[in-house]
């Protein structure tokens, strides 16, 4: 089998492919990265992958990459929602036109499988209650948007085209290689470098933890025996506030509990997130990592692997993209 991975060099598509390489390794991998900033080479050091860096919006490029696939994985995407407040323009583009040139290359390359890996935040704040695959789309930030819109774009060429599509809605993800602008990696680092962590409004938002590891599997799982045309969504092992979240990761690092900056709630923040994965369950779906397992083995890995999130959180002035907008409250 082959298979055409997009966004391989950032968290979860690098963390699939270590994933991919065990567990099918017979299987051929070719990664088609444009290498943003959040594109990192050192995600893959010394995996048998070819990359190729290049645009999903490039459809020459794309339909070169994809040529003699029999799968296409794609979580290529823009996918910081505070960036998305800031500047929307390059979500539109990456996660709206880049799905659709990847989906008209499957048309024609005739791909037997393809999973567009999405998110629960299309579902919007939900007050209470867990979101079901069938439920309608509210997306509150322009990632958020752009992700449904590309959610809808996806289905529509499955209704029109019988394209072979399937999409995952993930919960929030963590693990080793995540970009340190996301909560949780950013939280450990800035503990280890006793910084404190800034908490947006009163840090009771709650949020779905999930293992990149067993996000994987999900993928995996829905990429072999999903129906196709259907959404599948991908929840964790552990829901709980941000401010739970963070008190439990200074207990952990042995830090003290007033090592938090209370600042500027983010515009338009969702209050929680909770997914009803019993589609998932009947494909034979069981997580493999408890939270607290996970968080444990998490903190070990950033604390052992300075040399791989040093360089990202020195580079440009770390966050300043950020400081005008959250402000100490
Ligand atoms: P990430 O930001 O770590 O990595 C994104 C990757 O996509 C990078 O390697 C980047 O270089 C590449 N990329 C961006 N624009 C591109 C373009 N135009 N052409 C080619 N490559 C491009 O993202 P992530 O956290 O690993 O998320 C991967 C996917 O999973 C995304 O689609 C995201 O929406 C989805 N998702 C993420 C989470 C989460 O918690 N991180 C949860 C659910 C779903
Ligand atoms: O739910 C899935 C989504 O999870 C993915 O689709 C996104 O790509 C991914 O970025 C993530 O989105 P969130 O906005 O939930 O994740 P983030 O890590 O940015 O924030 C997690 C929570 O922590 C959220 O409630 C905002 C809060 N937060 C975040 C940062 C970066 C803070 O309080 N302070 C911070 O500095």
């Amino acid at each position: 089998m082959k298979v055409l991975v997009t966004g391989g060099l950032g968290f979860i598509g690098s963390n699939f492919i270590r994933h991919l390489l065990k567990a099918r390794p017979s299987w051929k991998i070719v990664n088609l990265d444009k290498q943003t900033y959040a594109g990192n080479p050192a995600n893959l050091k010394g995996l048998k992958v070819e990359t190729i860096k290049k645009d999903i919006c490039d459809p020459k490029a794309v339909d070169r990459a994809m040529k003699g696939c029999d799968f296409v994985v794609h979580f290529a995407a823009e996918t910081h929602v505070d960036r998305s407040i800031l500047d929307a323009g390059a979500f539109l583009k990456t996660n709206i036109l880049g799905t659709q040139v990847l989906l008209d290359a499957a048309l024609s390359q005739q791909v037997r499988r393809f999973v567009h890996v999405s998110t629960d935040e299309v579902y919007g704040s939900i007050p209470k209650g867990y979101s079901k695959e069938g439920d309608h789309l509210e997306p509150n930030s322009p990632y958020a948007a752009s992700k449904a819109a590309a959610d809808l774009l996806v289905r529509s060429y499955f209704v029109t085209h019988k394209a072979p599509v399937l999409v995952t809605r993930a919960s929030n993800n963590y693990g080793p290689y995540q970009y340190p602008e996301k909560a949780l990696p950013l939280m450990i680092t800035n503990f280890m470098e006793d910084k404190p962590f800034p908490q947006y409004g009163d840090g009771k938002q709650v949020r779905d933890w999930l293992h990149v590891a067993d996000h994987a599997r999900g993928i995996l799982l829905v990429l072999e025996k999903g129906i196709l045309g259907e959404v599948y969504n991908i929840g964790g092992s552990y829901t709980c506030q941000n401010r739970e979240l963070i008190q439990r990761v200074l207990r952990l690092m042995k830090q003290p509990n007033d090592l938090v900056a209370r600042v500027e709630d983010r515009k338009g923040h969702d209050r929680r997130y909770a997914l009803d994965c019993s589609k998932l369950k009947r494909l034979g779906f069981r997580h493999a990592y408890g939270f607290d397992e996970g968080l444990r083995q998490t903190i070990a890995w950033y604390q052992d692997n300075e040399a791989w999130w040093r360089p990202l959180k020195v580079a440009g002035g770390y966050r300043s993209y950020l400081q005008k907008a959250y402000k100490r409250k």
